[in-house]
């Protein structure tokens, strides 16, 4: 059966997940390509989560994006993880097989990196030290990345040291870890930085970092797409700062979902994210 003759079903599951843009964009695209089928939020409690996950095949489900909090607890559900999730140490996405099993993959690292060289096409990795501020699920996927595009330094600084060390460790060099306090030496003769904590997002306070012992060229990025231009990004704007928002490392990840979920390669075009856009408040 061709995926146009077939229901297509999928979903985001997290806790809450009412910040979560996925449901606009898919179900944007699953009508721009005059397709049957459906992509739905599902507010999962975490101790909930594996008999959600098993309760994809069941209901017809081709698999679902994870989202906070279970991006790392999806990793120990699942029948299979794929090298990057396994490497990253979390799971962004959730493939039901034709046997039904699930496998785990990552996708928010292919997102980020293919999301900066479409807004940056110049950007090179290895071009000077890379800062990322926070050490989470996020954190971990822009470190992997980064260091597959060829970093030779990153710095990662987070607010519980520890975390930030244990990334460090795990990964190894390039990566070095410094402390909260440290957050703003940090930025000396930096050519990247990305914030990857929640802070900035709607809801939340901005970012506490200063930026001014950061170099004018240095590339700022977010990783928060709720508002689209975060306070970090406001600011590194009025500094003269290159900046990219993180609306498009949540659409770039669509392109290997669809291929494993429905045997599709939708285009990411500019309509695409002006229609997901202009759901989204454009500064705090
Ligand atoms: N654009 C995209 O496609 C995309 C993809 C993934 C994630 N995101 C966004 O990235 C953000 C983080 O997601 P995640 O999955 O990485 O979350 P996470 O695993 O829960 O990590 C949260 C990070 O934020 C830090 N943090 C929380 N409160 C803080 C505070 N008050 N001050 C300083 N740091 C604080 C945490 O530090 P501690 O370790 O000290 O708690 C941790 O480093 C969310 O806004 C999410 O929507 C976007």
């Amino acid at each position: 059966m061709s995926s146009a003759d077939r229901f297509l079903l999928a979903g985001v599951m997290g806790w809450p997940v009412m910040h979560s843009r996925s449901p606009t964009l898919h179900n944007y695209l699953l009508a721009r390509y005059s397709l049957k089928g459906t992509y739905v939020p599902l507010a999962i409690k975490p101790d909930s989560l594996e008999a959600a996950l098993r309760g994809l095949a069941p209901l017809g489900f081709s698999g679902c994006n994870v989202t906070i909090p279970h991006k790392e607890r999806a990793l120990t559900i699942v029948d299979r993880v794929d090298p990057v999730a396994r490497r990253v140490g979390a799971v962004s996405c959730v493939v039901v097989g034709p046997d039904d099993s699930l496998t785990g993959v990552n996708n928010d690292a292919f997102g980020f990196v293919q999301n900066v060289l479409q807004r940056q096409p110049d950007w090179r990795a290895d071009r000077g030290p890379a800062v990322v501020i926070g050490a989470g699920g996020g954190a971990r996927a822009v470190v992997y990345s980064l260091g597959e595009q060829g970093a030779r330094e990153i710095r990662v600084v987070n607010r519980t040291f520890a975390r930030a060390e244990a990334l460090a460790r795990e990964f190894g060099p390039p990566v070095s870890a410094f402390a909260w306090e440290e957050r703003h030496l940090a930025l000396d003769g930096a050519a990247m930085i990305v914030n990857t904590t929640s802070q900035g997002m709607v809801g939340q306070p901005p970012l506490d970092l200063a930026l001014d012992r950061l170099p004018t060229t240095a590339l700022v990025c977010d990783i928060v797409y709720v508002p689209i231009t975060t306070a970090l990004l406001a600011d590194a704007h009025r500094r003269g700062n290159p900046t990219v928002d993180g609306l498009g490392m949540l659409l770039h990840q669509v392109r290997p979902a669809w291929k494993a979920w429905f045997g599709l390669d939708p285009d990411i075009t500019p309509e695409l994210r002006a229609h997901v856009e202009a759901t989204i408040p454009k500064a705090t």
